[in-house]
């Protein structure tokens, strides 16, 4: 087996768009979870997702531990893993057919790009997670909203 600092990339400031739908709760909350406690994710790795409900960041952080916890191949959530995975997680609300909202998210990540280390600034550092229905036209891309990158 592959050990984890030879697996591990650069950091970088992922945006998962549909954050607050079913693909997140059952999926990718358990993954990014598990990711960080086999130390995969990347230090100074943060995410942000965006979605249409309306939380705060705690709120959806709670959210999320409350998914992995019930859908997680390890559970419950190991309280220090999810204490170091919690302060990286950020929540952005917004409609794909709003571009403020897209703005918004642009000036949003900048300043996590510097807490991040810097860097970012090029789309290979802002991978977007897509859990969103896949239409209609305006499902957010970089050519949509090219000022979001
Ligand atoms: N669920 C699964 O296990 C699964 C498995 C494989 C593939 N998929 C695919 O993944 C995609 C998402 O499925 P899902 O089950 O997660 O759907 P879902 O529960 O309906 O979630 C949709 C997500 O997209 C957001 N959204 C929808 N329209 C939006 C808009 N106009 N602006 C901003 N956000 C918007 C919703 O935000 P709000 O609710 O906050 O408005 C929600 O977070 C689909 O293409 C599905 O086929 C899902």
């Amino acid at each position: 087996m592959l050990e984890a600092r030879h697996m591990t990339p650069a950091a970088c400031v992922m945006v998962i768009f549909g954050a607050s739908g079913d693909l997140t709760r059952r999926k990718i909350a358990p993954a990014l979870y598990n990711l960080h406690r086999e130390r995969l994710l990347p230090d100074g790795t943060v995410m942000v997702g965006f979605g249409r409900t309306d939380f705060t960041d705690d709120q959806f952080r709670g959210h999320l531990k409350g998914n992995i916890n019930e859908f997680s191949r390890e559970r419950p959530v190991q309280r220090d893993v999810w204490d170091t995975l919690a302060g990286r997680i950020f929540y952005h609300r917004g409609s794909y057919g709003e571009p403020r909202d897209f703005e918004a998210l642009r000036e949003k990540l900048e300043r996590l790009d510097e807490r991040s280390g810097g860097g970012g600034s090029s789309c290979t550092r802002r991978p977007p997670v897509k859990a969103s229905p896949p239409y209609p036209a305006w499902a957010p891309t970089p050519s949509i909203h090219p000022r979001w990158w």
